[in-house]
């Protein structure tokens, strides 16, 4: 069976992030089926401007991202809570990846096969922020996962010291969303 490619993007740009550990912790549950390739450039994207955001106007690195999310089967998006919300810099991403004025090229997260996940050291584990991010992706009209809801509350408990994720509920959380999101792209119309 043919390998599926998922773009992973973690919210947080903090070193020690645990939505960034969670994402490594994914790439090692199923290698054969899936190829998890975490974004590393959600620091360096520019505010979203309408004027910008045309075939021959967009800055590169946001041109770069479009091609990857087109070209990904799924995503995979790990979201800390920023008060209440989801942090600004994923919801720009998010904001570039929306659109398609020109229709010529496609709409990155339109139908496009994606789960949610989402820690913080809080009792709350980012629950609020991933309401908040499955909102948006009403807009896009992306196909994402409802079950399992990967909810990591108290996230500062489930890692060891060198960051590896320890905690066997965790584990076995992420496993059945990557199962389910596989499900969605096994599901997807071939593009
Ligand atoms: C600006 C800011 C706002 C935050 N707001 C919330 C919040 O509303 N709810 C919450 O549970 N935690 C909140 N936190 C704590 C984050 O959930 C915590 O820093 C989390 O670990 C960030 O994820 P990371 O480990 O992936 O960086 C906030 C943190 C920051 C820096």
């Amino acid at each position: 069976m043919a390998t599926s490619k998922i773009l992973a993007i973690s919210g947080s740009l903090r070193a020690d992030s645990h939505n960034t550990r969670l994402l490594h912790a994914a790439r090692t549950l199923d290698p054969g089926r899936q190829e998890i390739e975490i974004y590393e450039g959600l620091r360096d994207l520019p505010a979203y401007d309408q004027d910008l955001d045309t075939p021959e106007k967009r800055p590169a690195i946001v041109t770069d991202l479009r091609r990857r999310v087109l070209a990904a089967d799924g995503l995979l998006i790990a979201t800390p809570e920023f008060n209440y919300s989801i942090p600004g810099v994923l919801k720009n991403a998010l904001d570039w990846l929306s659109t398609d004025w020109t229709k010529t090229e496609g709409l990155p997260l339109h139908r496009k096969p994606t789960a949610i996940l989402g820690a913080a050291p809080t009792n709350f584990g980012s629950v609020r922020a991933q309401l908040a991010l499955r909102q948006v992706f009403v807009w896009t009209e992306s196909d994402v996962v409802v079950k399992p809801e990967v909810i990591v509350f108290r996230s500062h408990e489930r890692f060891d010291a060198e960051g590896n994720l320890t905690d066997e509920t965790t584990v076995g959380l992420l496993r059945g969303l990557l199962e389910a999101l596989q499900g969605k792209i096994d599901a997807a119309p071939a593009r």
